[in-house]
């Protein structure tokens, strides 16, 4: 099936210029960008995209360093598209991920983990509203 998925290049990976790379890998593992921008998440913005996780412990954590520097946002579409990213990712602990992956690759820790995936389709609806209207998605 042709899926949507949601992609973040998170600050840790911006600051350290690695969008060029990073983007480089989606297009070659076959997914298509249909949208893209960059731009400097709000505090209170970071919480919205991660209310659900917000009874987390690494909640705070989690939204300051979401908070602290340019993100790259992006729709990707393919065939199986949202599990072809996470396959892409790797595991969310880079300290997990296999060889090849772009977290095994950039990652720093599990928090400053380079990128973010939508992991259903439910979510990736979400997610890419949270970012994009059907007038910025070049379908
Ligand atoms: P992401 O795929 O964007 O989804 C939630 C994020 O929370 C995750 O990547 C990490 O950046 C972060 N995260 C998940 N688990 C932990 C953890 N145990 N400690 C700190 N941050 C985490």
């Amino acid at each position: 099936m042709v899926e949507r998925t949601l992609s973040i290049i998170k600050p840790d990976a911006v600051q350290r210029n690695l969008v060029g790379e990073i983007l480089t890998m989606i297009q070659k593992a076959g997914l298509k960008i249909v949208a893209l921008k960059m731009l400097y998440l709000t505090k209170k913005q970071a919480e919205g995209f991660y209310k659900v996780h917000q009874d987390k412990p690494f909640f705070d954590s989690l939204t300051d360093f979401m908070s602290s520097g340019p993100i790259v946002v992006s729709v990707l579409e393919g065939e199986n598209a949202i599990e072809n990213y996470r396959k892409l990712m790797g595991a969310t602990n880079p300290e997990n991920a296999e060889e090849g992956t772009i977290r095994k690759k950039f990652a720093l820790d599990i928090e400053k983990n380079s990128v973010h995936g939508s992991d259903s389709i439910e979510n990736a609806k979400t997610e890419i509203a949270y970012f994009f209207n059907e007038l910025e998605i070049v379908g």
